[in-house]
This record gives structure tokens, C-alpha cells and sequence, in this order.
């Protein structure tokens, strides 16, 4: 589905990687790990089409999409909700920009707000809402664009354990619902093995590729 060959990001002239070739499958779920600053989320925005690369191509179905937005769904890392929007208008924000009515958008976010555990939660403001049930409305936001490719910036770090570990659970059973492929950018190797076919671990300026099968945490650990 998505190949990435002799990828290079750089700011300022300085490579954040050695160019990086991959090959995904339509629904590998690929975990990216690796300390604060090696450019994880600058490889998520590179694929979002949010910066061009200096070189390397990125084909989506062999079709050239490098710099340009709208083949992927982002959830961008941080706080990424709108704080002066329902989490109902939050989710649909994609959705009524792409054209929709809010009618319509709200019946296609209607279907999926049980299974998201955000039934009673819709019309909260942010600042009302748990940090679970954010992280939940900024998720279902994701999976209802359109496109197959999801790139998940750490989307749990902000959580407390035991909310984490709630979500971890939630996801295992919510993502084979929906067919997507998926990027998680995650400091964490245990999420990172719970979720990921393959791990793309950022050791020193090179990105190495790793079956998750064949892989020990205490392994992975040492690398990273
Ligand atoms: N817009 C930018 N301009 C200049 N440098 C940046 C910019 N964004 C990120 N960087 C730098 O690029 C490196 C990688 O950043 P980032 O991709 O955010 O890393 P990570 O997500 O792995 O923490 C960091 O050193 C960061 O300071
Ligand atoms: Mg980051």
C-alpha cells in the first residue's frame, strides 16, 4: 500500500535520518519508538503530506504523494482538541470542512459514539470531558476520515496508567472494526509490541526495522 524509498527529512540542512526505505501492507499497524527529538512526528507529518521531503519518494498505491495533504488522517500529539467545541463538533470538524452538513456529519459520527464510549459525552466542552474521553472523541475524529492511513502522534502519553492501560484494551477491540493502517508514535515499548506488527526504531540518526514477532522488549530497550 504505502512505499517509502530513500526518504530524508531535514531541518535547517540537517538530516534527522539516514534515508529510510520501507514497504507497508494495507493494515499493518507499524509502531515508531525512539527518544523526545530523533522525528517521529516529523516522519508522521512527511506522510500526512504536512512537509516535503528533501529527497525520497512516498507512494501510496505507486502513486507519488509527497507534500501533498489529504491521504492521510493525523492525530496530531498533544492537546488536540478544540477547546471551545462540543466533543460532538470536535469530531465532525474533519467532516463539515470536507463539505458535509453538520446533519450529515453528525449521523456518520452517530453510529460509532457508543462503541467509543461517548454517547452521554457529546455535547461536553473539552475542559468538561475526562482525559479518556478526549483522547476517545480525538480517535473516533481519525477513524471517520476517509482515507486508510492513520498516523497516531502518541496518542496516550498525556493519560494517566490506568486510563492508558483502559484505552489499550479499548483499542485492541475497536481497531480490526475499521480497516485501516496505521503509524503509532509511542515512547512506550510495551504499546508499542501490544499494537505494532513492526517497530520502526530510531537508534542514533538510522531507523531500523523490527518484526515485532521476533522481538524481546529488553532487546528494543538497549536500542532505543
Ligand atoms: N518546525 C521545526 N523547525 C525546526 N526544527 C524542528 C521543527 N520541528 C521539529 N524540529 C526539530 O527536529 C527534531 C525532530 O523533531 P520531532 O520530529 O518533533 O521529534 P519527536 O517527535 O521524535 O520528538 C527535533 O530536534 C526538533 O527540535
Ligand atoms: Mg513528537
Amino acid at each position: 500500500m504505502l512505499t517509502l524509498q530513500a526518504l530524508v527529512a531535514s531541518y535547517h540542512d540537517a538530516p534527522l535520518f539516514q534515508p529510510l526505505d520501507l514497504h507497508v501492507e494495507r493494515g499493518e499497524v507499524i509502531a515508531v519508538v525512539g527518544r523526545s527529538g530523533c522525528g517521529k512526528s516529523t516522519l508522521l507529518q512527511l506522510l500526512a503530506g504536512l512537509k516535503t521531503p528533501d529527497q525520497g519518494q512516498i507512494l501510496l498505491d505507486g502513486r507519488e504523494i509527497a507534500g501533498q495533504a489529504g491521504h492521510a488522517s493525523l492525530l496530531p500529539q498533544g492537546y488536540p482538541l478544540l477547546p471551545w467545541l462540543s466533543l460532538l463538533d470536535n469530531i465532525i470538524l474533519p467532516l463539515t470542512l470536507s463539505g458535509h452538513t453538520q446533519a450529515s456529519a453528525a449521523a456518520l459520527a452517530e453510529p460509532h459514539l457508543a462503541r467509543f464510549g461517548l454517547e452521554h459525552a457529546k455535547p461536553l466542552l473539552p475542559h468538561q470531558a475526562s482525559g479518556g474521553m478526549q483522547q476517545r472523541a480525538a480517535l473516533l475524529r481519525t477513524f471517520l476520515h476517509p482515507t486508510e492511513l492513520m498516523l497516531l502522534d502518541e496518542p496516550f502519553s498525556a493519560l494517566d496508567a490506568i486510563t492508558r492501560s483502559e484505552l489499550h484494551t479499548w483499542l485492541l477491540t475497536v481497531l480490526p472494526q475499521f480497516s485501516k493502517t496505521v503509524f503509532l508514535v509511542t515512547h512506550d515499548i510495551d504499546e508499542a509490541l501490544l499494537f505494532a506488527d513492526r517497530l520502526l526504531v530510531f537508534v542514533r540518526g538510522s531507523i531500523q526495522v523490527i518484526e515485532r514477532k521476533a522481538t524481546e522488549k529488553s532487546a528494543i530497550l538497549t536500542m532505543v
